[in-house]
């Protein structure tokens, strides 16, 4: 047989596509008031041509929630939004869509949230969020109780239930970028003591615990998982990377979950990400880059045809493209990605980026 490249159909338990090219996770701050509406309804189907459409960052909790108009997933109005993209989406193509539960943890904003962040530790990240009125300093977070991390961990199983009652495939846990399960997996920000943290085992506990549980829910093949191993962005310092994320695949490997999403972060800490989730993940492997400009369908094929990957996420590209899959694959010109809009309201720079189609 021959070798499968991006544009092969994909097959792998409950999971079946029509090709690899997925579309990566990307806050676009348009939910207005934290809850989807048909303008992200129609920007989730124009890109119903994604193998797998994993959607912007959402938060399972209130006190999640880091940014301007991103979407939520813990009331009923935002469950009512996320059916209203589920329907579009599913209406307008093959996309399995997964809602990406990010709950920001320490950096997540009393701005938004009228309350102190929470977090493995009380340890302050440095930077800060935009808010309308300004850039805002993140603050300094509460550290969890452990009395009150079975409650956390029902915030992400009642977020992925809810996911499920809209017609969404499944949910992506976050657990990259600095985030609130980034937060508990990485040294530099968690230093509990109470067998959530201390060392590797204690450190991968809590993510595990959530991965756990929301599988449970709603079903292993409903349920994909992001990281980012090393990876510096929201200030994450992390020691042990190499033990740490093989201990974590490995304690995730036999929950049979959809896929493991990589962000290739091995450029800051060394880790190899990829050889090792290939060696250590036995399921489905999604990788974005990280990304180089110059990342072409060759090399995405070879990484595909060598069994480095299954699946290949686009972020930026999938943003300037609707019909990204139909361009790599006849080999069209993209459009530019324009990056003033990426996280500004409104349609411009969402839903008026041309397929194909229009564009002829
Ligand atoms: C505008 C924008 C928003 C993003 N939002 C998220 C997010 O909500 N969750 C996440 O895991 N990654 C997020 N990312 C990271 C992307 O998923 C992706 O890893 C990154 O853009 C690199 O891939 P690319 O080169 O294909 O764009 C975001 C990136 C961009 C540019």
């Amino acid at each position: 047989m021959a070798h499968p490249n991006l544009f092969t159909p994909y097959e792998r338990g409950a999971l079946k596509t029509g090709h690899r090219v997925a579309m990566a996770p990307l806050t676009r701050n348009r939910a207005v008031g934290t809850v989807p509406g048909p303008l992200n309804a129609e920007y989730y189907a124009q890109r119903a041509e994604a193998a797998i459409l994993v959607s912007e960052g959402t938060h399972p909790a209130a006190i999640g929630q880091g940014y301007l108009d991103t979407a939520g997933l813990h009331n009923d109005e935002q469950q009512a939004g996320w059916t209203l993209v589920a329907d579009a989406v599913h209406a307008a193509g093959d996309a399995k869509l997964f809602v990406q539960l990010m709950h920001c943890g320490r950096v997540a904003h009393p701005y938004y949230t009228g309350e102190t962040p929470v977090a493995p530790s009380a340890i302050k990240a440095d930077g800060g969020t935009f808010t309308p009125d300004g850039q805002a300093e993140f603050v300094l977070p509460r550290e969890l109780a452990t009395e009150e991390l079975p409650a956390l961990v029902e915030d992400y199983v009642q977020a992925a239930r809810r996911a499920v009652a809209a017609g969404c495939d499944g949910v992506e846990l976050h657990a990259a970028n600095g985030y609130l399960l980034h937060q508990f997996v990485a040294s530099g920000t968690n230093h509990r003591t109470d067998g959530y943290g201390t060392d590797v085992a204690g450190r991968i506990r809590f993510p595990v615990e959530v991965a756990t549980a929301v599988a449970a829910a709603i079903g292993p093949e409903k349920v994909g998982i992001r990281i980012s191993p090393g990876h510096p962005f929201n200030d994450i310092e992390e020691e042990q990377v190499h033990e740490t994320y093989d201990a974590l695949i490995r304690a995730l490997a036999p929950l049979d979950l959809a896929y493991l999403h990589v962000l290739d972060s091995s450029g800051y800490a060394g880790y190899p990400v990829l050889e090792q989730a290939r060696e250590l993940w036995p399921g489905t492997l999604m990788g974005n880059e990280g990304f180089s400009e110059e990342f072409t369908v060759e090399e995405a094929d070879q990484m595909i045809a060598d069994g480095k990957l299954d699946l290949v996420a686009y972020g930026r590209r999938f943003i300037a493209n609707p019909d990204l899959p139909t361009r790599l694959r006849t080999g069209a010109e993209l459009n530019e990605p324009d990056s003033d809009t990426f996280y500004a309201g409104g349609p411009k720079g969402y839903t008026d980026y041309p397929t194909l189609e229009q564009a002829a």
